[in-house]
């Protein structure tokens, strides 16, 4: 018999019964933060046992992805070094809310086992909490269990509780001994793996509250979990929940990847070599499952609360990995072979496959660099010990490893034991202890600054305990009636009747308004809900007193109001957009929506390009500007939602009946929250910032409406405002590059000042001569003019290169022109031929240009000769 065949006949058996089949909730809980994954069955029905939810049903059965890694129920430990205790499971279950009980629950449980699957009977045994009579007298009545085999227990096994509070109950569980010793009761809850548990059956009837006071519920319920890997192991008559269809694929890839076999006759606690492999390949093949279905469900390996955990969790699989020799990011590549295992029963998993990938990738690279890094510095301080001949490496060490470069002490106490160290442990959980006394100081001041704080209703003058009923989707004022009430200095707490507020819920921020009684108006500073009503917090200050079935006008400041809509419409074109533009792995995974701006956490492992965010930009405002109508579907039941393709969020607490928020045919989402009636009143969408929030997540802010309109205003004032700098700029450059070209003719005329100094002499007439640098002919020209001032009686004679060709201006004073004839443009005719290029001008001063620029020389020299000619 396969798995799959096996989870159907358990699910067949219930529904015979009268059950519906419910889906799994996803493993990260929906709105219960008492859990950080989801640990049993039961947790999706806890506001039905506590009595604060309802179901259209009154049986149900499911298989429940469930994580026991952390809090009441971890078994981290354990996995991989036995054989059946895993920290991803598929719980199977079936529920009764205040419906059969005790006698059913065991009757069906003991029908599947041992006429469906025909279990033998001789080896099951069945324990009861040790004051259980009722449950003891029943396996005797409704089945036919050898009597002996009924065993009492007392809380730690057959007590059931959730976690620290909550729903739970005393319990009753079947063991199967499969060992040749089956008779002896000594087996029972002895940890053996020859004898475990398969099935639990819990009676809850008590909830838990914080100080640890058990208190009646209202009903009593049923609530039983069976461990799907190990009745498959039982039934394919395997020793180890590892050899059966479910893991052996992952093994099979474990051992392509390694190159090694994993030793299926190896008991678990073989310390050979190849035990160890074996339990390296167990702890890899469990915790890709964990990976997997996690990042699925919407978690990310992070440094806190559940992402931190997945963290670890992906450490110790990376860890063991490299124990069989596996260095190179290798986890991701066993996503495929789980995905493809679980298509058709939680095809999320394969929906998300490529996400789950890069994120599994992404995080074992980091990690690769962590262990590198670690390895280093632990070298480093090995060595400096050694010197010091010490043998112990101090606390404080350890601790900084760990806390700064995130080194696992796990890994430092096996290398430290590998080179003849031991660590200072005590030193080492000292400092820890401090740091968590540090996070838990923090958290608390955090939470005292928040202004007001209410838990419960119970000092409330209350005449009613129906739910506010939310009128906020269709008006912004609404006339009510205080059902209840609290009036304390200069503040009243009010619940209404009826309510336009909205309370914040799905990262859209809570309204703000008045809350008018006689005309007298108070502000609402806060909202908060219990029990489904809803509280307004409000500013009293003349101390008005206020009861219980006054008349009241609830009014929500509807500027407000119109631009959080705005904006929360437009998280949901954004959403929809991102998919389109960069692929269907984009989920949510934050929100913020307020008046001012949005805010939209998403998974993606990129930094978006300019293009992509010009693309995305662009069809939204495309889609904003088509006019899309809302369409609202309101307390619909979940699977129709499901069923029409609405987009969820797994960060979001989903009940039987939900609200569908649809813009024209372009998107559909899952939402509780409040939008306009049409894309175009959302006016425009303007993406503001891009940036990453952590390891694939990346965040996009962007304003609509006014804030648009204000978001232009700020950039043109900064246009006008870089205008005006930049013309101011441009003046203040002009006037340098004025006062520089003068500095640089001054440093030329220095030049000339040389060039006077030292004449030549032909025939007493005096010759002035020489190279500058000139910039273009005008220059050049002053240049000789200035020459020719500075000389009383002279010929000058300046050449320069400009622009790869040579410049030539000759200069004769008025005494030359007047007494000798001589001519400047005559001698710079002359010049110029050397230099293969011609020129002319008047008497007193004439250019010209050639273009061989190694002839300057020889026309410089040239010229005494020219001038003696004449
Ligand atoms: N909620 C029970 C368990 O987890 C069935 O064992």
């Amino acid at each position: 018999m396969t798995s799959s065949e096996i989870r159907q006949q358990f699910l067949d058996f219930f529904a015979s019964k009268g059950h519906k089949i419910v889906p799994s909730a996803p493993v990260v809980p929906q709105g219960d933060p008492t859990l950080l994954f989801t640990n049993a069955g039961m947790n999706q029905f806890k506001d039905v046992f506590l009595g604060i939810g309802t179901r259209d049903y009154k049986r149900a059965a499911d298989t429940q992805k469930c994580i026991r890694v952390s809090g009441k129920h971890n078994d981290l430990e354990e996995v991989g070094h036995d054989t059946y205790h895993h920290t991803f499971f598929e719980m199977l279950g079936n529920w009764s809310f205040g419906d059969y009980y005790k006698r059913e629950a065991i009757q069906w449980a003991w029908e599947l086992l041992t006429e469906v699957w025909k279990l033998p009977k001789e080896r099951l045994w069945a324990t009861v909490f040790r004051t259980d009579d009722e449950a003891y007298n029943l396996w005797k009545e409704v089945t036919d269990i050898n009597p002996d085999h009924i065993l009492r227990f007392d809380e730690k096994d057959n007590f059931w509780e959730m976690g620290e509070t909550g729903p739970c109950g005393p319990c009753s569980e079947i063991h199967i001994n499969l060992s040749d010793d089956y008779n002896n009761p000594k087996w029972v809850n002895a940890g053996k793996p020859e004898c475990i548990e398969i099935w639990n059956l819990v009676f809850i009837q008590y909830n838990r509250d914080e100080n640890g006071k058990l208190h009646e519920l209202p009903s009593k319920h049923v609530d039983t979990g069976m461990g799907f890997e190990r009745i498959t192991a039982v039934l394919q008559g395997k020793k180890s929940n590892y050899d059966t269809d479910i893991f052996t694929p992952i093994i099979n890839s474990i051992e392509k990847l390694s190159g090694l076999k994993y030793d299926y006759n190896l008991p678990a606690e073989d310390k050979s070599i190849n035990g160890l492999n074996n339990v390296a390949m167990r702890v890899i093949a469990d915790h890709i499952r964990t990976l997997t279905f996690a990042i699925a469900d919407g978690a990310t390996p992070s440094n806190d609360g559940r992402g931190y955990v997945l963290r670890r969790i992906l450490r110790r699989a990376a860890r063991y990995g490299r124990k069989l020799n596996l260095k190179e990011p290798f986890l991701y590549k066993l996503v495929d072979v789980v995905a493809n295992q679980f298509i058709n029963v939680f095809p999320e998993v394969k929906e998300n496959q490529s996400k789950i990938e890069k994120v599994i990738k992404a995080e074992e690279e980091s990690f690769n660099i962590t262990l590198d890094r670690g390895i280093e510095l632990f070298e480093n301080l090995i060595d400096k010990l050694k010197k010091k001949n010490e043998k112990v490496i101090p606390g404080n060490e350890v601790f900084k490893l760990y806390d700064t470069y995130g080194f696992p002490v796990d890994l430092t106490n096996v290398m430290a034991r590998e080179n003849g160290f031991t660590i200072d442990e005590n030193g080492f959980n000292k400092l820890m202890e401090e740091q968590k006394q540090r996070a838990r100081k923090s958290t608390k001041e955090k939470l005292s600054s928040v202004n007001i704080i209410i838990n419960s209703t119970d000092d409330f003058q209350i005449s009613s305990n129906n739910p506010t009923e939310f009128t906020g989707y269709d008006e912004l004022k609404t006339n009510a009636t205080i059902i209840g009430i609290k009036n304390e200095n200069e503040k009243s707490f009010i619940i209404l009747d009826k309510s336009p507020f909205y309370v914040e819920s799905g990262g859209q921020v809570s309204d703000t308004g008045n809350i008018t009684i006689n005309d007298t108006h108070l502000p609402v500073i806060n909202l908060t809900k219990i029990n489904n009503q809803i509280i307004h917090i409000t500013e009293n200050e003349s101390n008005i007193k206020l009861s219980v079935g006054d008349k009241v006008i609830a009014t929500v400041d509807e500027k407000r109001r119109w631009d959080i809509m705005r904006n929360h419409s437009a998280t949901h074109f954004l959403h929809k957009a991102l998919r389109e533009i960069l692929g269907t792995h984009v989920q949510q995974s934050g929100s913020y929506v307020g008046p001012d701006r949005l805010r939209f956490d998403f998974s993606h492992f990129q930094k978006l390009t300019e293009s992509e965010l010009e693309a995305i930009e662009s069809l939204i405002n495309e889609k904003l500007r088509e006019n899309l109508p809302l369409i609202h579907y309101r307390n619909i039941p979940f699977d129709e939602a499901k069923n029409m393709g609405a987009l969820m969020f797994f960060g979001d607490k989903y009940g039987d009946k939900v609200n569908v928020v649809q813009f024209g045919n372009y998107t559909m989402e899952f939402c509780g929250g409040t939008h306009v009636k049409n894309s175009s009143q959302i006016g425009l969408l303007k993406i503001i910032s891009e940036s990453s929030i952590a390891s694939g997540i990346r965040r996009i802010e962007a304003v609509t409406g006014a804030g648009v309109e204000k978001f232009i205003k700020e950039l043109e004032s900064k246009i006008i405002k870089n205008e005006e700098l930049y013309e101011k700029v441009l003046d203040e450059k002009k006037k340098l590059e004025k006062e520089l070209s003068e500095l640089k003719l001054k440093e030329k005329l220095t030049l000339i000042d040389t060039i006077i100094k030292n004449p030549n002499d032909v025939n007493g007439i005096k010759i002035y001569k020489g190279k500058v640098i000139a910039e273009n002919m005008d220059e050049l020209k002053s240049m000789g003019d200035e020459l020719r001032n500075k000389i009383k009686s002279g010929i000058g004679l300046l050449i320069s290169e400009i622009d790869k060709k040579v410049g030539i201006v000759c200069v004769v004073s008025d005494d030359l022109i007047k007494d000798k004839k001589f001519s400047a443009g005559k001698i710079v005719g002359e010049v110029a031929k050397i230099i293969g290029g011609g020129g002319g001008g008047r008497p007193h001063l004439a250019t010209a240009g050639g273009k061989e620029i190694n002839k300057i020389n020889d026309a410089l020299n040239s010229i005494e000769k020219i001038i003696s000619q004449i």
